[in-house]
């Protein structure tokens, strides 16, 4: 079936233009807001009179009849044969309950009706990815409770550098996707809009009431202009660069717990349930479910850069290129939303080993920076100071030793205030976190607050999620 065959003659098709040209395999994805969306037309159409009662009566009991069919059987789509899922629907109906189901699409044309449908699935995925993302946050809470005695090598170039808490590490993350989650709250607020009722592009020719038609559909806003409402795609971008955001952030996370679980560094130990191993090397235990969310990460923004590309270079309005947005965006927010589920469930079920985390901080001269800033405490510039300490640990890394193995004669040719104190901060990872106590920083104290204040945002969060789920 063709919703458009009046113009063409009947024997001139190719097989391979409409494999070519076919949406269904995707867009079926749709079909629960088609029916949405259909429904609310038609019953708006009667409201203004277009359809007689009992034609709505009766379209109405075949969209739910239909819809009926579609849930009890999980792989209705399996068996493909539309062009697109408003065709599926439109035919499907009509072996229902006969030829009125040719008054379906009265009024509305699939341009108004796919961009309502992708909308009304995005507000959904948005929700389902914000629920992920409330779990991920929530564990990196729980860890940043449970690890605040636990002291771990800060690197920058991944060259050991100060001392922190194992829990502002943690915490580091809880604020990238805490802002992640607000950029997701951002975008589903804009796209709140309802398309429906723009016909094709220059609006509707039935005088619909839109505003009862976004109220039932429950949607926040009408868009207000039908060329833009039924060719632009800003909120499918939009909603793709979100979601590639966050994967970037799961996937620096991803790319720390892959190092740290090496043997190398041993900090941590993944669950067997989300490692493989080898098929020719027994003893392998591999961080898969990582190395997935890395990779992930990257065909994510690919699609990103495809949804942009699509809308460049388009003439309004409409234009069947856009088809192409929703493998695009179903891929990328179904990526994100389970990449964030299977982020916290790795965190969740990490073994931590704190006392390879403690050796690793003493070794590295993670205090060398507390040495010169206790030199400046005395008076020593800054610059002289870091000299001095350079010296030392040049010193005692041509000697194979650490600060702790050092004797007040040895330290003292670099560093001639050398005393108890000085003796003490070089040894002392933990007085160095308790310095770093300006507002932000990775002092015990300053870290409690920080996550007093992430459960206090965690506690806002539940409740904006809670009632509209
Ligand atoms: N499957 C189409 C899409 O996803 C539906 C809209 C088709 N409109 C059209 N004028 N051919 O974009």
């Amino acid at each position: 079936m063709k919703l458009w065959g009046g113009r063409f003659a009947r024997h001139e098709r190719d097989p391979l233009f409409e494999k070519f040209s076919e949406s269904f395999s995707v867009d079926c994805r749709l079909v629960e807001y088609d029916f949405a969306a259909n429904a609310a037309f038609v019953r708006e159409l009667g409201r203004i009179r277009v359809l007689k009662a009992r034609e709505v009566r009766k379209l109405l009991g075949g969209l739910e009849a239909v819809r009926r069919a579609v849930r009890s059987h999980p792989n209705w789509a399996a068996r493909g044969g539309a062009e697109d899922v408003h065709t599926w629907v439109e035919a499907r109906l009509e072996k229902e309950i006969g030829p009125l189901a040719r008054k379906l699409r009265t009024g509305r044309s699939r341009n108004d009706l796919v961009a309502t449908g992708t909308r009304l699935y995005l507000k959904r995925a948005i929700r389902e990815i914000e629920c992920a993302a409330l779990h991920l946050l929530d564990s990196f809470a729980g860890r940043a409770r449970r690890h605040l005695g636990i002291v771990i090598p800060g690197f920058t170039h991944l060259q050991p550098a100060q001392p922190i808490l194992l829990s502002h590490y943690w915490l580091a993350y809880f604020e990238m996707i805490r802002r992640d989650v607000s950029r997701f709250e951002d975008c589903r607020r804009r796209a709140d809009e309802l398309p429906l009722g723009s016909g094709a592009l220059a609006g509707a020719s039935f005088p619909v009431d839109r505003t009862r038609l976004a109220k039932e559909l429950g949607f926040a806003r009408v868009a207000m202009n039908s060329l833009d409402a039924t060719s632009d795609r800003d909120f499918v971008i939009e909603a793709l660069f979100v979601s590639a955001l966050s994967m970037l952030h799961l996937s620096r996370l991803a790319e720390d717990l892959i190092i740290y679980s090496s043997p190398a560094f041993g900090f941590v130990t993944l669950a067997d349930a989300y490692s493989t191993g080898s098929s020719l090397m027994p003893q392998k235990k591999n961080p898969d479910a990582l190395e997935l969310i890395r990779g992930k990460a990257a065909t994510l923004l690919g699609r990103l850069s495809g949804a942009m590309a699509i809308v460049k270079g388009l003439p309004l309005a409409y234009n069947r290129d856009l088809q192409e947005d929703k493998t695009a965006l179903f891929e990328g927010v179904e990526t994100a939303r389970d990449a964030l589920e299977l982020a916290a469930r790795v965190v969740d079920t990490l073994e931590v080993h704190p006392d390879k985390m403690k050796a690793a901080v003493e070794s590295g001269f993670m205090t060398a920076t507390d040495l010169a800033d206790e030199l400046v405490r005395r008076g020593v510039p800054f610059a002289e100071a870091h000299e001095q300490v350079g010296k030392l640990v040049r010193y005692c890394s041509g000697r194979n030793t650490g600060f702790a193995a050092l004797s007040t004669a040895e330290a003292e040719r670099f560093i001639p205030a050398w005393d108890a104190t000085l003796a003490a901060i070089a040894k002392s990872p933990e007085k160095s976190v308790a310095r770093k106590a300006a507002l932000g920083g990775t002092a015990p104290a300053r870290v409690t607050r920080q996550l007093r204040a992430a459960e206090r945002s965690l506690v806002e969060l539940r409740k904006a999620l809670a009632p509209r789920r």
